[in-house]
């Protein structure tokens, strides 16, 4: 199977995964990215079914309503039960980075407000150690030098995403040559830095289930199972 066969396969996996709760009043948190795209094409399907979406990004955003599902704004909802999202790496504990797209700062919020994170991603994306895709740091503007100097101080090779402007005005930082062995440091670490907004480390506020495709299937992964 092809990494784009097991996206699909797990985004089909998601949606049987969350279809139980979905109601009339329900709202789906939604991620950012291809594994994400495949879900949102196929919750289109049930769109019937529940209320509407918040989005980790206007790219998101405007795919769902492309598919007419209503798009709501995050201050606008009191509960969200569910948000559903891909990764660019997970540890065994589903601590995650993500970034790859840019959409990290709302993704992470997004996270924050879910009472339940599913996480789907091909079986490419498992591994012992984070830190081989390059960790996103979205920065201010102005403080893109500083906050270069202070990641070559926390051992990390900056690089600057050329032509990358995030949905929020800022800029991203790639955090290459990391080997994160105590993720919730760095995570807390790199958001110390002054004209940090956040970095691509979900340690802290990892996935709860993950929906890994792999050649054999699509894996449900929790912690405790593990
Ligand atoms: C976007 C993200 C994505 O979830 C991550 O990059 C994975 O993308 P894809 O599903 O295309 O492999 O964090 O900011």
């Amino acid at each position: 199977m092809s990494q784009d066969q097991l996206k699909q396969a797990v985004a089909r996996a998601a949606l049987e995964y969350i279809r139980p709760r979905l109601e009339s009043d329900v709202i789906v948190g939604i991620g950012t990215g291809s594994t994400a795209n495949y879900f949102i094409d196929e919750l289109a399907q049930v769109k019937q079914f529940f209320d509407g979406a918040v989005a980790s990004s206007e790219a998101s955003a405007d795919r769902l309503k492309s598919h007419g599902i209503p798009v709501y704004d995050l201050n606008s909802i009191d509960r969200l039960s569910v948000y559903v999202d891909g990764a660019d790496e997970s540890n065994g504990r589903l601590q995650l980075i993500k970034g790859g797209g840019a959409a990290l700062t709302r993704e992470k919020i997004v996270a924050a407000v879910a009472e339940e994170f599913v996480c789907i991603a091909d079986e490419s994306k498992w591994v012992d150690v984070l830190g081989a895709f390059a960790l996103p740091v979205e920065v201010i503007p102005m403080a893109r030098s500083h906050v270069g100097r202070a990641l070559v101080a926390l051992g990390a090779d900056p690089i600057y995403r050329q032509g990358v402007t995030t949905d929020n005005g800022n800029i991203i930082i790639d955090c290459h040559g990391l080997h994160i062995h105590d993720p919730e440091k760095l995570e807390s670490d790199i958001n110390q830095i002054v004209g940090v907004v956040t970095n691509g480390l979900f340690a802290r506020r990892p996935a709860d289930v993950l929906l890994l495709g792999t050649t054999s299937g699509v894996e449900e992964k929790r912690v405790s199972s593990i």
